[in-house]
């Protein structure tokens, strides 16, 4: 890979290149509001090399931590480094009130009355929790995506804040990496859409607007790739499967407009992301043109260090700057490595001016020099936080990423009276754990429970047993706490056996607490924890109708569930409105309609498992042995990428290429015919998949190029079409660039990544 260390930044809106003499030349670009230029210019005139650095330096609040205990900075020397201009940037400080005396006091005491920028991680909404973003995408609707991003803003807005660290749009194909939960899974086609969906709700039109919060897209790059799914792990990816599968989503924000980037921790093919140029200065602000600027993960530039790349602070400073990172979060390296290193001519100022002008840029944008507090608004906090109607929307959006797995002799949907039903599993009980890993301000155990839910569902409550069984996880747990998991303590079981036994039908919750997956929360063990499976086989002895109702936020090992039991359904971490939204599924007020955006494996052993995979020279070979396999698991994924039912059955036909050959720069139709051959309405998930069969490099046996949702009358048939152009079977190839290759290809229509009407063209 192409590494470029020099200070060489070519963009498309600020170009700095070196002289011939080593000095550093800035030039101004095109696509600029040629207003807010001069203001940062005149703004730059004035400021110290340490007001420069001041503003490029970012602190958590000490009273709430997302990373582990940076520098001691006590609030004495942190009201002095704000009046000195020296903090750009807070994150973790939120509310009207607080927000507010932490501006007003940057804006009155510093010199420049330069307002600070607050940053938060609203992940899945501030106080209205959605489901996390791994279960939303498996609405496959970026229109949901873009509705919970946006009233997450209004929420975080209200509350003070001007700035998320979201989307994270990492791909993902490794359950045992915990941060699976925080994206939209595997695939960059699926990814693209819900990361550009995400960045119109959080921005809005205008980043001015005061419900409007710029939003940041992470971790740049790769940082799902992490080796072994061990959070922070070295990645080694060549440079296609980097341009092809990674960096799309990516793109997709910088398309969207989005406002900042976040750099990652790990290591890339030899280089930490925060220290490679070729990602930050040649790729994103080169290629792309993106004109925002670039926070570095928590400390990631003071990692340097232990990364071997920096002896000290100072080199940190140095490697990071050059390499195109803008901020530092809580390294503490450029407020206290970067003025040396200026002063020594080791970094030329004008790398800190060009970050410095980006950072101020998105302040001006953002509206903050015009009116710093506008966005801390106590009373719209109170009017906004946790409204009717945004909790009306988080059921909605919850409703929708709900993916049903398996439903044998449509044992679903449950009848509202008439039937005895018992909910088993500490889960079921749970107010918190639905409101999933990174919940922001929400408030501990406020989620609606699935036994809530499934009472104010049913006409009887009398009918409803509920027993928790054994607790599996023992300990409080937070964010920064580890999980202990009963294994031995089976009081619980006896009474859960009881209820199954008298009743109709069981409704279990297992999977896993919500601080089983996010940052930190890599496992090598994906299947159910604690006394869960003990749990469920001794209620299955007892009554057959077992319905399991999932709460995880990665995939899990579910072969014996799978196997056995004839319903389950994929419920995730669903936020505020969770149990309402499963019992509007188990009761059919909804009919369930998401997709896996992750391929379910049958063993941990498998991972990392996708469908876009590229074939080996050895792909099939039945009983023979020298073939790409496994002699102990199949290779196929327990439930692939793409897939989920429904309450109706949908069926395919009429598959038609409006023509057998595609001219380069010209287009074709692809439609097929979906039939609800069922009872009810329902939605299905329409997907279209691609493969390249011969290439300059090898291409993956299939990839996601298009999909659409559609409802469906029962009876009633759509014609689905999608138009193909040369562009969307363009690859980052052999040439090292974008661009389609003639020859023959394949496509599929269908409902999943493993079914569908096959067809073939020529690409001329
Ligand atoms: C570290 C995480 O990797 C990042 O995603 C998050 O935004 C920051 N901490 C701030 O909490």
């Amino acid at each position: 890979m192409k590494q470029v260390l020099g200070i060489l930044i070519v963009s498309a809106v600020v170009l700095v290149s070196c002289k011939q003499d080593g000095s550093t030349q800035l030039k101004s670009g095109t696509n600029l509001n040629p207003e807010i230029e001069q203001k940062i210019d005149n703004l730059l005139a004035q400021m110290t090399l340490d007001e420069k650095i001041g503003q490029l330096n970012q602190y958590t609040s000490r009273w709430e931590m997302t990373g582990p205990a940076p520098d001691n900075i006590d609030s004495v020397a942190f009201y002095n480094l704000l009046k000195e201009g020296k903090i750009g940037s807070m994150l973790n400080v939120t509310g009207a009130i607080t927000t507010r005396r932490v501006q007003q006091y940057a804006v009155d005491s510093s010199r420049l009355g330069i307002p600070i920028i607050l940053g938060y991680d609203v992940i899945h909404g501030f106080k209205t929790m959605f489901p996390i973003p791994l279960a939303e995408a498996a609405s496959w609707d970026p229109e949901v995506a873009k509705l919970s991003s946006r009233i997450a803003a209004i929420e975080a807005s209200a509350a003070g804040l001007h700035w998320t660290f979201a989307p994270m749009v990492d791909i993902a194909r490794d359950a045992r990496w915990g941060r699976v939960m925080e994206g939209s899974g595997e695939d960059p086609f699926l990814g693209a859409k819900m990361a550009y969906a995400r960045v119109k709700g959080f921005q809005g039109e205008d980043l001015a607007e005061e419900n409007t919060i710029a939003a940041c897209t992470k971790h740049f790059a790769a940082y799902g790739f992490a080796e072994a799914g061990r959070d922070y792990n070295t990645v080694d990816i060549g440079e296609r499967t980097l341009h092809n599968m990674v960096l799309p989503p990516f793109k997709a924000t910088v398309d969207a407009g989005v406002a900042t980037f976040m750099n990652s921790f790990n290591i890339l093919n030899g280089v930490p992301a925060t220290a490679d140029s070729y990602l930050q200065r040649d790729i994103l602000k080169g290629e792309w043109g993106f004109d925002g600027f670039v926070v570095s993960d928590w400390n990631s530039i003071g990692e340097l260090i232990p990364h071997g790349l920096a002896a000290n602070r100072e080199e940190a400073a140095k490697l990071a700057i050059t390499a195109g990172s803008d901020m530092d979060m809580e390294g503490n390296c450029y407020l206290l490595g970067l003025k040396s290193q200026v002063e020594k001519g080791e970094v030329d100022e004008v790398l800190v001016d060009d970050a410095v002008r980006r950072v101020l840029r998105i302040k001006f944008r953002l509206g903050l020099f015009d009116d710093p507090f506008q966005y801390c608004d106590a009373e719209r906090e109170m009017e906004v936080t946790l409204s009717e109607s945004h909790l009306n929307s988080a059921r909605e959006v919850a409703k929708k990423s709900i993916v049903l797995l398996k439903n044998e002799n449509s044992i679903l949907p449950l009848k509202k009276s008439g039937q005895k039903i018992a909910v088993i599993g500490d889960l079921a009980g749970s107010k918190d754990v639905p409101l999933g890993s990174w919940r922001a301000q929400a408030v501990s155990n406020s989620a609606v429970s699935l036994v809530e839910g499934i009472a104010s569902a049913v006409s009887n409550v009398s009918s409803l047993y509920y027993e928790k069984g054994p607790l599996y996880v023992k300990n409080q747990r937070t964010f920064a706490t580890h999980l202990q998991f009963n294994e031995t303590d089976k009081s619980g079981i006896n009474q859960a056996v009881d209820a199954a036994r008298k009743s109709d039908v069981v409704v279990i919750a297992l999977g896993e607490d919500c601080f089983q997956t996010g940052e930190g929360r890599s496992q090598v063990d994906i299947g159910l924890k604690g006394l869960q499976q003990e749990l469920l086989e001794e209620v299955y002895k007892v009554n057959k109708n077992v319905v399991v109702v999932l709460m995880n936020g990665r995939p899990l090992e579910i072969n014996w569930m799978a196997e056995n039991v004839p319903a389950i359904v994929e419920a995730w971490h669903l936020g505020s409105e969770a149990g309402n939204a499963i019992a509007d599924v188990l009761f059919g007020d909804y009919n369930p309609a998401g997709k896996l955006p992750v391929s379910f494996p049958r063993s941990v052993g498998q991972a990392p498992i996708y469908y876009n995979y590229m074939n080996t020279g050895r792909p099939t070979g039945g009983d023979a042995v020298f073939w790409s396999h496994y002699t102990d698991e199949q290779n196929t994924p327990l439930f692939p990428f793409g897939y989920g039912l429904s309450y109706t059955t949908f069926e395919y036909s009429e598959f038609r290429l409006s023509s057998e050959n595609l001219t380069m720069g010209g287009e074709l139709k692809v439609s097929a015919i979906i039939k609800n051959t069922g009872e009810v309405a329902g939605e299905e998930v329409v997907q279209l998949y691609i493969r390249d069969l011969v290439g300059s490099i090898s291409r993956p046996v299939k990839e996601l190029k298009g999909f659409e949702k559609i409802m469906l009358e029962p009876g009633e048939s759509k014609e689905v079409s999608f138009t193909i152009t040369t562009k969307d079977l363009e690859f980052y190839g052999i040439n090292n660039r974008w661009e389609a290759e003639p020859g023959d290809f394949k496509l599929w229509v269908g409902t999943n990544s493993s079914e569908g009407l096959e067809g073939e063209f020529e690409l001329k």
